[in-house]
């Protein structure tokens, strides 16, 4: 969990991290409690203003991850762990949405996206039909930032680009899905009322207040999906402008002015935090995570500082393509391009001539290729972009923009904050403060590009060599 304070000038005042961890009951799941999100903001608020203690907080704002599913009772209490974006179980529940919506093209047309494991209806299904006695209980469904609004301020509510992750919201009309409810028989009292990005939807209470020693009546606004705000934080918010964000998750989104949705339904449709703009987006659900995962289990004796650097140093030395070694990064099944939660990871190709730092390049690289394939989609679909602007832990290291420019053969551009989502959701509290009139001038007046990165054109037609090995080998990540 991380905090930001940002200034008048739009710079960076202070930040804070509160570490926060993931539960994998089984295979393919993926839980978090609520409550220790809520812990989490509250101890990542108080350590960024003890930073600035004569800070005065105009607004806040919320961004955070997609998808996750907070099940509420009346009294607002938590039922169960939130299933997150990254959960796979409800396969059978995304079969049973199809079913009793008459097909997908019933979904493409009511919320304009498929049915995937890891989006808010699926999980809502796996309730009913796996815990009857939770779903007996469950009086409201939220999206993670909208229930650390909850315990800021009281209120209930939630913004278009989260609730377009549901699959329960019509991206295209900006409601709530009557149709998608009434098939799966669920009441649309369930979903929370839908405000703006940058609309002042609560205020903090006093209890709040004293927990993240926050003013009371300190306005909270909608804020917004963290693919959402990670472009608003890199300034992708006009159609037309793409990024690359390597999160845990990575994620490649072209910003458009129509609601775009892939008649093959590989990629993702949803409203941006800009009014009036959605994106199309591809998303991998291991970038980041997939090299933790790695640097955690194969480079333990490493000393935790400087571990990422000195692997990533150790992978640079080594020719692309890794000497024949592919890294299929699928730990978590995969959504982009294969829509498919029972793909697994696997290394490919070693040797005894192979060494962990091969090993670290196939990673760094199977990422890229991962990203590579949800590019190859928004091309398609017409969205092809001219560069790209780079956001997320992939935006941080030289090594790793030059190789996303050389995997793409695209120009790669980073800006002058790092701070992604969370930069992008101060802009919309910014905005919904006043200081700005709306996000383009926020964006406008606080953002500034840096000179591209140019791709290695010699090293660019290298790896399409050893993209199509790299697609050619999924047939090892198949389960
Ligand atoms: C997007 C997605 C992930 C999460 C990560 O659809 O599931 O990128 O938003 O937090």
């Amino acid at each position: 969990m991380k905090a930001i304070l940002v200034d008048a000038e739009g710079e960076i005042a202070a930040a804070a991290t509160t570490p926060l961890s993931l539960e994998t009951p089984a295979p393919g799941w993926a839980e978090q409690d609520p409550e220790a999100w809520w812990a989490a903001s509250c101890a990542a608020i108080r350590d960024v203003l003890a930073r600035r203690p004569s800070a005065r907080v105009e607004a806040i704002g919320i961004s955070g991850q997609m998808h996750s599913s907070v099940f509420l009772d009346q009294r607002g209490a938590v039922i169960r762990p939130a299933l997150l974006w990254s959960d796979g179980r409800t396969t059978a529940e995304c079969r049973e949405i199809v079913t009793r919506a008459g097909g997908e093209a019933q979904l493409r047309d009511w919320v304009c996206n498929p049915a995937l494991e890891g989006f808010t209806l699926p999980k809502v299904l796996w309730l009913r039909n796996h815990e009857p006695q939770g779903f007996a209980r469950l009086a409201k469904v939220l999206l993670a930032k909208d229930f650390v609004r909850l315990r800021l301020t009281g209120s209930i509510a939630t913004e278009p680009s989260d609730a377009s992750g549901t699959l329960m919201f019509d991206p295209a009309n900006l409601r709530w899905s009557r149709e998608m409810l009434d098939a799966v028989g669920l009441p649309l009292s369930l979903m929370p009322d839908v405000g703006g990005s940058a609309e002042v939807l609560g205020r903090v209470t006093p209890g709040a207040g004293k927990l993240a020693r926050l003013e009371p009546g300190t306005p909270v606004v909608g804020g917004g999906a963290d693919n959402a705000c990670g472009a608003a934080g890199v300034g992708a918010i006009t159609p037309g402008e793409a990024v690359s964000s390597w999160g845990t998750s990575g994620t490649v989104l072209a910003a458009t002015a129509q609601p775009r949705v892939d008649p093959g339904l590989r990629a993702h449709t949803f409203c941006h935090v800009a009014p009036g703009v959605w994106y199309v987006m591809g998303v991998v659900l291991s970038a980041g995570g997939a090299f933790a995962w790695y640097r955690n289990q194969c480079a333990r004796e490493l000393a935790e500082e400087a571990r990422d650097d000195i692997l990533v140093d150790e992978a640079a030395a080594i020719p692309p393509g890794a000497e024949g070694a592919t890294f299929l990064p699928y730990l978590q099944g995969e959504r982009t391009p294969h829509r498919d939660a029972g793909l697994r990871a696997a290394f490919v190709g070693l040797s005894l001539a192979h060494s962990r730092a091969h090993m670290t390049r196939a990673v760094l690289e199977g990422v890229c290729f991962a990203l590579r394939d949800s590019l190859e989609i928004l091309k398609a679909l017409g969205l092809a972009p001219a560069h790209l602007l780079l956001t997320g832990g992939g935006a941080k290291n030289a090594f790793i923009r030059q190789l996303q420019a050389d995997v793409f053969g695209l120009p790669v551009t980073t800006v002058n904050r790092e701070e992604g989502g969370a930069y992008g959701v101060a802009l919309l509290a910014a905005v919904g403060a006043g200081a700005f009139p709306d996000l383009q001038t926020a964006v406008q007046r606080t953002l500034a590009r840096r000179p591209p990165t140019p791709p290695n054109l010699d090293i660019h037609r290298a790896y399409e060599e050893v993209y199509d090995r790299f697609r050619k080998r999924l047939v090892a990540a198949r389960t």
